[in-house]
């Protein structure tokens, strides 16, 4: 991870581009949106209670690779990670949260899923999950329960929020999708979308909203959803994304939104000298 930051520190003086907060140190940055600053009021809780409760299956997301639904040695990763998300988003009065790649595959749905899952946990805070892949929605299969209906009759406004969303725990809601939608980008951009999150913030006035995006080279949509957050985290995998591509979508998500920070995904080895990264 060291190597990596260096690594990106060095592409980033090479360009002149900016400076991700480092995830390690929860250092600040200045450049706040503001637009979406928390909600100071908790929602009434009927709207969270009105929800249809999840239940879910502890093999099948150990099978998916969701590890954080008891607080077990296994969960502490993505425990850790999620701690340092939430500090540096508080500290920046960020709610938002997009998670996006360079490349397919790098495990943004299981990362998402794992955060939103482990914020269950914590009982005093309030968390959102939306599967905005709405080309491949993968977070219902993840975790073993499609909804009655799907996101995008939420976004149209044909289904109230509190009738497409599932509710894990009384604290963490989940938004998922339950069919591939074929052209989504119109839908991401368009005003009526910035809307309604807009209106689904307010009601519900979660602390945190994860938003579970495709990769940033797989079509248009994640670009065209990336101005409505507050923050990104860019995942990258081990023998998987080159440097360049790290590199390249790091350049292009700070052009719409802030980069919270990157997640090595799948190293297998504390020093990645000798992989992937950096070769291509
Ligand atoms: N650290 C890991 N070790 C092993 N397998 C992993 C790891 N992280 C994710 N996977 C697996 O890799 C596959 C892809 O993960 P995931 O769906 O989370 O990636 P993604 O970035 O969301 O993919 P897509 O670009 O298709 O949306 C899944 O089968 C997942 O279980
Ligand atoms: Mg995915």
């Amino acid at each position: 991870m060291e190597k990596l930051q260096k690594a990106l520190e060095k592409a980033r003086g090479q360009r002149g581009g900016t400076k991700a907060p480092d995830l390690r140190s929860h250092s600040k940055q200045s450049h706040l949106r503001g637009k979406t600053a928390n909600a100071a009021v908790k929602a009434p809780l009927s709207l969270w209670d009105d929800l249809t409760p999840y239940e879910p299956n502890p093999d099948l997301l150990l099978r998916n690779r969701i590890l954080t639904l008891n607080s077990e040695a296994e969960a502490n990763p993505f425990d850790v990670l999620r701690t340092k998300v939430f500090l540096l988003m508080q500290e920046n009065g960020w709610t938002r949260l997009a998670i996006t790649s360079p490349n397919k595959d790098c495990g943004k749905t299981t990362t998402a899923c794992n955060l939103a899952i482990g914020f269950s946990r914590q009982r005093e805070n309030r968390t959102m999950l939306f599967d905005f892949d709405l080309r491949s929605p993968a977070v219902a299969d993840m975790l073993g329960r499609k909804p009655n209906h799907g996101i995008k009759a939420m976004l149209t406004g044909d289904v109230p929020p509190k009738d497409q969303m599932l509710c894990l725990r009384g604290n963490v809601a989940l938004s998922l999708g339950n069919m591939a939608i074929s052209d989504p980008t119109q839908l991401l951009l368009s005003k009526h979308t910035a809307d309604m999150l807009d209106k689904v913030q307010a009601d519900f006035a979660p602390d945190l909203m994860i938003f579970d995006l495709p990769s940033m080279f797989a079509a248009d949509d994640a670009r065209a959803f990336l101005k409505n957050a507050d923050c990104a985290l860019i995942l990258a995998r081990a023998e998987h994304t080159t440097m360049a591509q790290l590199d390249t979508c790091e350049r292009q998500v700070a052009e719409y939104t802030n980069v919270l920070g990157i997640v090595l995904n799948s190293c297998r080895h504390a020093d990645v000298e000798g992989t992937y990264f950096g070769s291509k």
